[in-house]
């Protein structure tokens, strides 16, 4: 690929296509930054990224993503408390999908219509359009649900790369490693890290698992590297018994999230990453390592 003259291309078709103003749903991971960047050099003033603050995301990540991104003019909604109220009582993993899908797509729509924007710009990519049925999906990542706002256009310059192409994009627009060379995370965020319901405090222990996680497991250059609430067992701390969380950790290697192979840890990280969930996080009793392979295990776990 000619990554320059992708990049020209995709800046002219942005202007051609969008007459006025135009929204984009910017999360961080690399396409819809890549996006964003095109279409801020496209458009200007007259592009309103939206970054939605789920109150599912990891430690620090809002912070960081509005730092990154200030100089596109990002705006960000925190709908956190309307997330986890909307979630309140949901065990089913389905449900739970379900119910995140729709906030995200509702959130984004009164935004649009308060921004008075008429066009939407999706960091849609090659796989996503595979999977998606030919429908166009209606919020990138969260996936497939209808908008009931109508758009004048819908522009997805990126349609016809793959993953890796649009890494290269990203190092040629300049956009920090930590972006362009960013793990997968999955749209609904720690929600699908939390079997069953979601609660405050479980959020807590899984963000701060996922945290040392990545910090002790990203030398090893996984694909994904993530913690998860599987549930509860008994342990003992300290003199005294206690009935804690599980918290699983996962690793894996992987060509295109399709299958997906163990990442052999050497045991003295896998040590470490016991030791340090068990002792920093209070309420955990159990560290296990998830050595399921793709098929027959999904890569999170819900
Ligand atoms: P699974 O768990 O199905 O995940 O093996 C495959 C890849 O997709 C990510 N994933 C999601 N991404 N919305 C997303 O945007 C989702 O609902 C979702 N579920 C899983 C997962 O992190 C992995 O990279």
């Amino acid at each position: 690929m000619d990554v320059q003259r992708f990049i020209d291309n995709a800046i002219d078709e942005i202007r051609r296509e969008v007459k006025g103003k135009a929204i984009i749903a910017l999360s961080g991971g690399v396409d819809s930054s890549v996006c964003a960047v095109l279409a801020h050099r496209a458009l200007g003033e007259n592009l309103v990224p939206v970054y939605v603050d789920s109150g599912l995301m990891r430690r620090f990540e809002s912070e960081r993503i509005v730092e990154l991104f200030s100089h596109l003019n990002l705006m960000k909604v925190d709908a956190s408390e309307r997330f986890l109220n909307a979630l309140r009582g949901v065990t089913d993993p389905e449900q739970k999908r379900k119910i995140i899908g729709e906030t995200f797509i509702r959130v984004f729509e009164e935004v649009a219509s308060e921004v008075g924007a008429e066009y939407l710009i999706q960091g849609t990519i090659y796989p996503d359009r595979i999977e998606s049925e030919g429908g166009i999906k209606s919020h990138h990542n969260v996936g497939g649900l209808p908008l009931h706002i109508e758009f004048k256009g819908i522009i997805e310059p990126m349609r016809d790369l793959y993953k890796d192409e649009v890494r290269e994009v990203a190092r040629a627009l300049g956009l920090p490693m930590e972006i362009s060379e960013r793990m997968p995370y999955p749209g609904p965020g720690l929600a699908v890290r939390i079997v069953g319901e979601i609660t405050r405090e479980k959020l807590e222990v899984v963000r701060t698992a996922n945290a040392i996680v990545e910090e002790e497991i990203s030398s090893f250059k996984p694909w994904q590297a993530f913690a998860a609430v599987i549930g509860k067992a008994t342990g003992v701390k300290g003199d005294n018994r206690v009935y804690g969380w599980v918290v699983a950790v996962r690793a894996v290697t992987s060509r295109d999230a399709m299958t997906a192979d163990v990442l052999e840890l050497p045991w003295g990280a896998l040590r470490r990453i016991s030791s340090r969930i068990t002792g920093e996080i209070p309420g955990v009793s159990r560290v296990v390592y998830d050595i399921t392979p793709k098929p027959p295990g999904t890569i999170e776990f819900e």
